[in-house]
């Protein structure tokens, strides 16, 4: 995919900022895939870390989306030029996630016991098809998620082969 990573910083030079921003990134999506592990297993933690965590989970993924604005924009202006037939698979599965997300926090919302309550809110009595629906866009969830993460191993090994790895064992190599 399109994300690449940054050269190593020289002294005195400004790229660091932007490995920064890799270092950011690397975080965020590790948590936000342990959290989506967790939250399809809502018996194992219990019913209130199931909720609070997702919508923690669900601010993490804004997020996510604030830092990868610019290819989110960037790609939706060029939809209609020529784009490499992977950038549109990309873009593709990005929003079917999206949609998918969406359904997985909403449906969740509507058969919460812990959130809403919480809020002085109430929620439907009859809440069999939301929570069947909850359950399907959740196992649909970690299908796509699995793709997602496919598409992006090369970042992922090379990010931790460098700050995870490379710092471990101090053989980060420059340009790597
Ligand atoms: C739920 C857990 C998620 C994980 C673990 C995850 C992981 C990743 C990783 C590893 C990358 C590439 C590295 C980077 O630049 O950060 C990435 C990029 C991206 N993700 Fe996610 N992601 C998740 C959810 C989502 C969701 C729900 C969307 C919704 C649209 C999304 C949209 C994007 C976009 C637009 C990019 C950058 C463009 C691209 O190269 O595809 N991600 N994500
Ligand atoms: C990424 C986010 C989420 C994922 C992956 C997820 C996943 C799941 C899964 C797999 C189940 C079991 C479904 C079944 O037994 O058929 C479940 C149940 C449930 N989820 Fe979520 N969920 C998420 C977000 C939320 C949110 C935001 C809320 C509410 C604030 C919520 C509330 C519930 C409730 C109340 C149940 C029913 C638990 C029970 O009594 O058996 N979920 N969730």
């Amino acid at each position: 995919m399109t994300t690449t990573l940054p050269p190593e910083s020289q002294p005195g030079q400004p790229p660091k900022k932007k490995s920064n921003a890799t270092i950011v990134n690397m975080v965020l999506d590790s948590c936000t895939f342990v959290a989506f592990i967790l939250a399809m297993q809502p018996h194992g933690t219990g019913i209130p870390i199931h909720e609070w965590g997702s919508v923690a989970l669900s601010f993490a993924i804004i997020l996510h989306l604030v830092l990868h604005w610019d290819w989110i924009s960037g790609i939706t202006r060029k939809l209609l030029s020529q784009l490499p037939t992977e950038t549109r698979l990309g873009y593709l599965l990005n929003l079917i996630f999206y949609i998918d997300m969406t359904v997985i926090i909403l449906s969740g919302l509507l058969i919460s016991k812990s959130v809403l309550p919480a809020l002085g809110l109430s929620v439907d009595e009859h809440a069999g098809p939301w929570r069947r629906l909850h359950g399907l866009s959740a196992d649909a969830g970690i299908v796509i998620l699995a793709l997602h993460v496919a598409m992006h191993r090369k970042w992922i090994v090379n990010v931790f082969q460098r700050y995870v790895w490379g710092r471990l064992t101090g053989q980060a190599k420059a340009g790597r």
